[in-house]
């Protein structure tokens, strides 16, 4: 009898061992998938839940997003080039336009990029605008993200860095985010050309990147009547530090992410770019890029490419600028630029730089070139 019931308790210990060995080899082995799926989970999650809290943009603790359609990006997988994102006045609904007929969502999707147009809520004086009709230009394009701070200048900070997050968070795979004005004119060609060539230089060891035009050793305006002017309450140091125009810049999710946390913990500069670009990418240690050449103030030298691609095939100096109030230059121009794209197009000699054949049309502005410009145009 004893032998009997040694025999079962044998077996039933044997038995219990397999059991238990094939538990934790299933349980070690659903552990080991369940961490490689975290780590994938992880590598395209913007931010640990605790760094940032979704309701949190700077210091306003209220933030939401009235607009934000879903998953806008996931359509690309992993092709997306670029995301670009474009402050964009609520009311501006024609130039949002324009934009649009520039550059069509099938030709943005030939070149790999998305764009978005970044709103914020409509201010309680103004008239023009109903709500209604932003929710149908949203239904209708799908290329809107609106957040429920109200539109005003001193609002813009909020603005810029609700793009950052959104385009860090939503596209994260995105290999580029280009920052943009609504009233900014640009060659797209010669900015994917730029992006599919990139230097790995331009990219520091964490593999942050911000390239645009840079504006150096600015110094706040401390006159009381200007629209600039910024107390020393504002900002209290002399000098800004190298920061890039908001008309257009590149940068990628990276650096995006990073500057986004950043601003959770540094305070609020009405300033956008030079917040953003200059104050927040310092404190990160992130480097700039200069491409200054790519920019002109005057977009009546943008005006002048046009009307040159027509008549000689002549390329354009510049690759950007304000449309100087001129909505229709937005598609002008990119349809002149993706003339030369498609059709060879003359390099200038330094005598048909577009500053001497353009001479006749500007001779009023020429000299302003530079930051006094590019800032009072800018808004
Ligand atoms: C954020 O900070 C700025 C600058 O100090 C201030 O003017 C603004 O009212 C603050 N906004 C909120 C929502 O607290
Ligand atoms: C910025 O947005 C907030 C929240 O909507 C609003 O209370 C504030 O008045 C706005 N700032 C300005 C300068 O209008
Ligand atoms: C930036 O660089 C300074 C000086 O080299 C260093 O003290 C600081 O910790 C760095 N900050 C970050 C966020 O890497």
């Amino acid at each position: 009898m004893p032998r009997k019931l040694c025999k079962i308790k044998h077996i039933f210990v044997t038995t219990l061992a397999l059991f238990v060995v094939i538990l934790i080899y299933i349980l070690f082995y659903e552990n080991f998938n369940d961490e490689d799926e975290f780590i994938i989970v992880k590598a395209i999650e913007p931010y640990d839940d605790d760094e940032i809290s979704p309701s949190n943009l700077v210091n306003f603790t209220n933030f939401q997003y009235k607009i934000k359609p879903d998953s806008l990006c996931n359509n690309f997988e992993d092709d997306l080039l670029g995301v670009l994102i474009v402050t964009s006045y609520v009311g501006h609904d024609e130039v949002r336009s324009a934009h649009r007929q520039a550059l069509t969502q099938q030709k943005l999707q030939s070149l790999g990029l998305l764009r978005v147009f970044l709103l914020a809520d409509i201010p309680p004086s103004e008239r023009f605008i109903q709500q209604k009709s932003i929710y149908d230009e949203s239904d209708r394009f799908e290329d809107i993200i609106q957040g429920n701070f109200h539109e005003a200048y001193r609002n813009l900070t909020y603005k810029h860095v609700m793009g950052l997050r959104w385009a860090a968070s939503e596209c994260s795979f995105a290999k580029y985010i280009i920052k943009l004005d609504d009233d900014t004119v640009f060659d797209v060609f010669h900015l994917v050309n730029y992006l599919e060539n990139i230097e790995s230089t331009v990219v520091d060891v964490n593999a942050h990147l911000l390239a645009g035009y840079i504006l150096d050793g600015k110094k706040p305006i401390r006159l009381q009547a200007s629209k600039w002017y910024v107390t020393f309450e504002e900002y209290g140091e002399d000098i800004y530090p190298d920061y890039l125009s908001g008309w257009l810049y590149i940068t990628n999710p990276q650096t995006a992410r990073s500057l986004v946390a950043e601003s959770q913990s540094q305070s609020y500069f009405w300033i956008d770019d030079t917040w953003v670009t200059g104050v927040l990418r310092q404190k990160r240690n992130i480097s700039l890029t200069r491409l200054n050449k790519w920019f002109s103030a005057n977009s009546q030298f943008l005006d002048c490419c046009v009307s040159d691609v027509r008549r000689h095939s002549f390329k354009c100096d510049y690759h950007v600028g304000p449309n100087g109030g001129d909505v229709k230059l937005i598609k002008d121009f990119m349809n002149a630029m993706e003339n030369c794209y498609e059709n060879e197009c003359f390099e200038r000699t330094s005598e048909q730089s577009v500053k001497e054949t353009c001479v006749g049309h500007v001779k009023n502005i020429i000299g302003q070139h530079g930051a006094a410009v590019v800032k009072s145009i800018k808004l």
